[in-house]
């Protein structure tokens, strides 16, 4: 990938908060210049869809008060793209541009008049005469729809990722491209959406969205204790703020914590069984449920690899001016919006 320019502001707007991310990179050192977290009522966005975008413009407006720079890279809901990787027979990128839209046709759900699509090749086998490619489609609509947002936010979008694919960006950048005999998972946890990527000979063999994450955790504690939403929300994350949990809350938190792990395990499981790959070699979780420990012991449990929690800062470490207490518990969140602010304001993805 071919990039100059200076970074973009990395706006994502998750279902309960949009995360903003600002890097300055000079000579080849990088620092984070700005991190702003502002929380989004219930029922902005369902299932992927912005339903109240009067309070997400309203959102983007606060975090970008006194930015002047305004070139951002958003974060589309896995809801409006799907991936795919499929073999194609070996061609120059020239012939597959031309035979993409036909090989789409075949792989996506979706009509191809209401979607754009995007591609990449990962692999040449030369021994074989194929190659994988990963097709990427969009439903135009819908990321229509986002980019219009952030225009009425008087934002500038330059570029629109996935969550897959801006975590994968800051394993590369703060932990280096996996070894080709390495096979490292990367799940994404957000409050709705679990993203799995696994990256095998250095790119993406598999990719799989569970519509699940950790909403479903404080759904299960204000149902069973019959309390308000954010009750259950605080004491999910340790407490009422006197220190008091009922002790039924980490009960409630395991068991759907199983759950989830459990639909992690499968994803997998179905890797393992259909890619040929004999084991894993490392775990990383991300997104704001990373920080629910029960949910990381139980996938290192099942998968029996090392689990650890991804640390953004690895890509960058805050500037002096920023306050430290901002980012306080907050890191896994930021994952997404540091992956897009990595992305460059003139960028061309090869293939
Ligand atoms: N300390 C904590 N303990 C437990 N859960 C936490 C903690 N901090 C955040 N969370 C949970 O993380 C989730 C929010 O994470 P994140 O910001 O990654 O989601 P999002 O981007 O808004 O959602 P999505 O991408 O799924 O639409 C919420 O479910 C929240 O309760
Ligand atoms: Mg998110």
């Amino acid at each position: 990938m071919a990039s100059e320019g200076k970074n973009l502001i990395g706006v994502d707007i998750g279902s309960t908060s949009i995360k903003v991310v600002e890097i300055k990179e000079s000579r080849g050192s990088r620092k984070l210049v700005r991190f702003g977290l502002h929380p989004l009522p219930p029922e902005t966005i369902v299932d992927g869809h912005i339903i109240n975008s009067g309070a997400v413009v309203e959102g983007l407006e606060k975090l970008f008060h006194k930015v002047r720079r305004r070139n951002v890279a958003l974060r589309a809901s896995g809801h409006s793209v799907i991936i795919k990787k499929i073999a194609m027979p070996l061609m120059t990128p020239a012939e597959l541009q031309e035979q993409i839209g036909w090989e789409a046709e075949q792989h996506i759900p979706f009509d191809l008049a209401e979607v754009h699509i995007d591609h990449q090749i990962l692999h040449r086998r030369e021994d074989e005469g194929q190659m994988d490619v990963l097709l990427v489609a969009a439903k135009r609509e819908e990321i229509a729809d986002l980019t219009n947002l952030a225009v009425e936010a008087r934002l500038k979008p330059m570029c629109v990722d996935l969550d897959a694919f801006t975590v994968q960006n800051v394993l590369e950048v703060g932990y280096g491209v996996p070894q080709p005999h390495e096979t490292v998972v990367l799940i994404h946890v957000g409050a709705s959406l679990t993203t799995v990527n696994i990256l095998a000979d250095g790119t993406t063999a598999f990719t799989r969205d569970i519509a699940n994450g950790g909403n479903a955790i404080t759904e299960e504690i204000q149902r069973q204790l019959s309390i308000s939403r954010e009750e259950a929300e605080a004491y999910k994350c340790g407490g009422d703020g006197r220190g008091i949990v009922p002790r039924e809350v980490p009960e409630i938190i395991n068991t759907v914590v199983e759950q989830l792990a459990g639909e992690i395990q499968r994803s997998l499981d179905f890797y393992l069984a259909t890619s040929g790959d004999r084991d894993l070699t490392r775990i990383y979780v991300s997104g704001g449920t990373a920080n629910v420990r029960a949910l990381l012991d139980s996938v290192q449990d099942r998968a029996r690899v090392p689990v650890e929690v991804l640390d953004p800062l690895r890509v960058a470490q805050p500037d002096s001016k920023l306050d430290p207490m901002s980012l306080q518990g907050r890191t896994a969140q930021a994952v997404v919006a540091m992956g897009l602010a990595l992305r460059k304001e003139r960028e061309r993805r090869n293939a």
